[in-house]
């Protein structure tokens, strides 16, 4: 991130700030606040579009002005938003076509936020008419650190069905396709009589008498994508003119927004930047939280991100809104830290008093600095200021997990073979097994470049390309390790099944053949030979080349290969065909890592640990999820980590290979539990 100043600290920290909700007297005691709670960075008019531009064309900027003078002398950073995401009530008024349109054909209303059509004119170039504005006058403003564009794009609405998306989706696929015959091919349209005739035969897949064509629906969803993919360029490209050194951002929402490829995505931004909030109410949220914050490195490449928004506590959109407990808003901050982020930032600054959000939590509560959000957002503020020499390492991981959400585009379609094939279910089964064992994951991309992970694992990965299979055949024949979960490999990128034996994409490297899907009943557990259970799913599977590790013992594939591993080239690859949960999963996960040379550790559930390292100093995040205190030793140097902290050790980088290793155990006497009070 670039600073306009030369003595800026290196770890950001903040949140959004809607200096527009409260009277100017409220911005000097904001401002004061700030500097209490050490507060670098702050992101303002995200939705200010109206109070900028009250009129067409007509611009008024001198509360903005005001504020970013304010923060300015205060020696506090901006990251300016650009307001399109939530458009003035005249434009509404004048430009009624380009209200979203749902698949059902509901108009939907203005008087609140979100997305407007992707694809209408009037909405590009009056969103790029205000950025302009906003570019050209704080260009040279000492308080500008970086650019925030529109504001999670894609939420809360993103597919629109509306006359210009249907234009422009016509378009899209005049591109992708060329002619007409590649495009009925691709989307075997022969099937049910759909064959078009002409480009402007093409719809929109909307709601219809049964399934839609799944072919169409997914390129909608790419089209989609794409479509608000170019918003976010055309209002970046103006800030570029203007503001070629400052970085330009959009919040994404990383495995909580399947409207962006955010592979795609992540090449156009300057920096990552990220929103995270916890599933209040599931008491594993906090590997999720881990989950998240790694995806949102693997997408910057390993780079260090910003954390853009969390929560201090509660927020207002779950069906029950529980409070944060003391400490774990440290947790999460440190958790997103020790992924990777440089930037740790809330939403909000100060509770609104009005509007949606008045029962959403915020760094400065309604109750005031009489509280303990604020204490432990001051301390909190404290502590990012003594690490601000962790900005800029990085994090090493050993295990890629595949990510693709073309794949979850085409697995969330309708019509398979089981309601409980979930996508998302196994990946959060398998990367929760790896947080268990103590163990970082990246998350990648199945055609990107895997040869630097010892092992990489495909938890049910549907949709795979031609390329991406070449690309994980190749990984495997060149001494990787792969595992690989059901319902992978089975189509290729137009939602069409490999010709052949299922698993097509992955058949070879599997060794296995797969002759029919055998979905259990709802409930139905089958046992396997090596003393686990399977739910869900099994199949007939026959090994070409691989050998069997395990066989069911009961249910419909009683007698045939459950588990298989096969040796391809100098690599191995492992084929799971059942759900393991639990135990189960937990061992197999154990046992394929202990074969790829990777270090488990599940001496202490919910102590997490992860590294960041610079060139000459590896920092070690210990944070104790439970509520007892857990003593880690490393070499000389025993740490305790209380109930419910962070530690973080520094430690000097030696020389390959003699890097003491760390244990841990409990402290005496104390039964530990996982987060008690969730
Ligand atoms: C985010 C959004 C913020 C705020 C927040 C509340 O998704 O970007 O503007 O609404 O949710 O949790």
């Amino acid at each position: 991130m670039s600073s306009s100043r030369p003595t800026r600290p290196a770890i950001r920290y903040g949140g959004d700030y809607n200096p527009e909700q409260w009277p100017r007297e409220t911005w000097r005691e904001d401002i004061e606040l700030m500097k209490q709670a050490r507060i670098n960075l702050v992101s303002v008019g995200i939705f200010s579009w109206v109070l900028l531009e009250p009129r067409e064309g007509e611009y008024e900027f001198g509360w903005l002005d005001e504020i970013m003078g304010l923060l300015a002398d205060a020696g506090i950073d901006v990251d300016l938003g650009t307001p399109t995401a939530a458009p003035p009530a005249w434009f509404w008024k004048k430009y009624p076509d380009s209200h979203p349109v749902t698949r059902e054909g509901v108009r939907l209303g203005g008087g609140s936020r979100g997305m407007v059509s992707p694809s209408s004119p009037e909405y590009r170039r009056a969103a790029t008419a205000i950025t302009e504005q906003l570019a050209r006058r704080y260009a040279q403003h000492p308080a500008l650190a970086m650019w925030h564009v529109h504001n999670e794009y894609g939420a809360p609405v993103s597919e629109s069905y509306d006359g210009h998306s249907v234009a422009a989706f016509q378009q899209w696929l005049r591109q992708r396709y060329g002619t007409l015959d590649e495009l009925n091919a691709a989307w075997g349209t022969l099937f049910w009589g759909q064959c078009y005739g002409e480009w402007s035969q093409i719809d929109a897949p909307r709601l219809a008498a049964t399934v839609s064509n799944q072919a169409q629906r997914l390129d909608f969803r790419r089209f989609t994508s794409d479509a608000l993919l170019a918003c976010y360029i055309a209002e970046r490209d103006v800030i570029r003119r203007y503001t070629p050194d400052v970085p330009v951002t959009t919040n994404f929402m990383a495995t909580n927004c399947l409207a962006a490829d955010y592979w795609r995505w992540a090449r156009e931004v300057d920096v990552v930047s990220n929103d995270h909030y916890l599933v209040a109410e599931r008491a594993d949220n906090h590997i999720l939280l881990a989950m998240d914050a790694d995806l949102t490195r693997s997408l910057a490449g390993g780079a260090p991100w910003v954390l853009m928004e969390h929560s201090t506590g509660a927020v207002n959109w779950q069906p029950r809104n529980i409070a944060k407990r003391a400490g774990e808003l440290a947790r999460n901050s440190m958790s997103h830290l020790a992924r990777g982020a440089d930037a740790i930032m809330f939403f909000q600054f100060r509770a609104s008093r009005f509007g949606a959000e008045k029962f959403h939590s915020a760094m400065l509560p309604h109750a005031g600095t009489g509280t303990r959000i604020w204490r432990e957002v001051c301390e909190l503020g404290s502590t990012l200021e003594t690490l601000a020499d962790v900005a800029g390492s990085r994090v090493h991981a050993r295990v890629g997990m595949l990510w693709d959400t073309e794949s979850f585009w085409a697995q969330d379609l309708d019509w398979h073979p089981s309601i409980e094939l979930d996508h998302r279910e196994r990946i959060e089964a398998y990367y929760r097994a790896l947080w268990e064992l103590g163990v970082t994951v990246d998350f990648a991309h199945p055609s990107a470049d895997l040869s630097g992970y010892d092992l990489v694992i495909a938890p049910s990965l549907y949709l795979v390309t031609p390329e991406s299979a070449a690309n994980l055949e190749g990984y495997v024949a060149g001494g990787g390790r792969l595992l690989v979960s059901y319902f992978s490999g089975i189509v290729d990128g137009t939602d069409a099944v490999y010709p052949g034996a299922a698993p097509g994409a992955l058949r070879e490297v599997l060794g296995v053949e797969i002759h029919e899907f055998l979905p259990l009943h709802e409930g139905e557990l089958v046992t396997l030979d090596d003393g686990s259970t399977g739910a869900v799913w099994a199949d007939d599977l026959h090994p070409t080349t691989a050998r069997v590790l395990a066989s069911y013992t009961s249910g419909p594939a009683a007698g045939a290969p459950a588990i298989t591993e096969n040796a391809h080239g100098s690599g191995t690859a492992w084929y799971v065909s059942t759900r393991l949960d639990g135990e189960d999963l937990a061992q197999l996960v154990a046992a394929v890592l202990s074969r790829s040379g990777i270090d488990a550790d599940a001496a202490h559930p919910g102590l997490e640990i992860v590294e960041r390292r610079s060139a000459d100093t590896v920092y070690r995040f210990l944070i104790n999820h439970t509520n007892a205190d857990i003593e880690v030793s490393a070499g000389e140097s025993p740490v305790t980590v209380p109930a419910g902290q962070v530690r973080v050790v520094r430690d000097p980088v030696h020389p390959e290979g003699t890097q003491h290793e760390w244990s841990t155990r409990h402290a005496p006497d104390s039964a530990p539990h996982v987060k008690e009070d969730v």
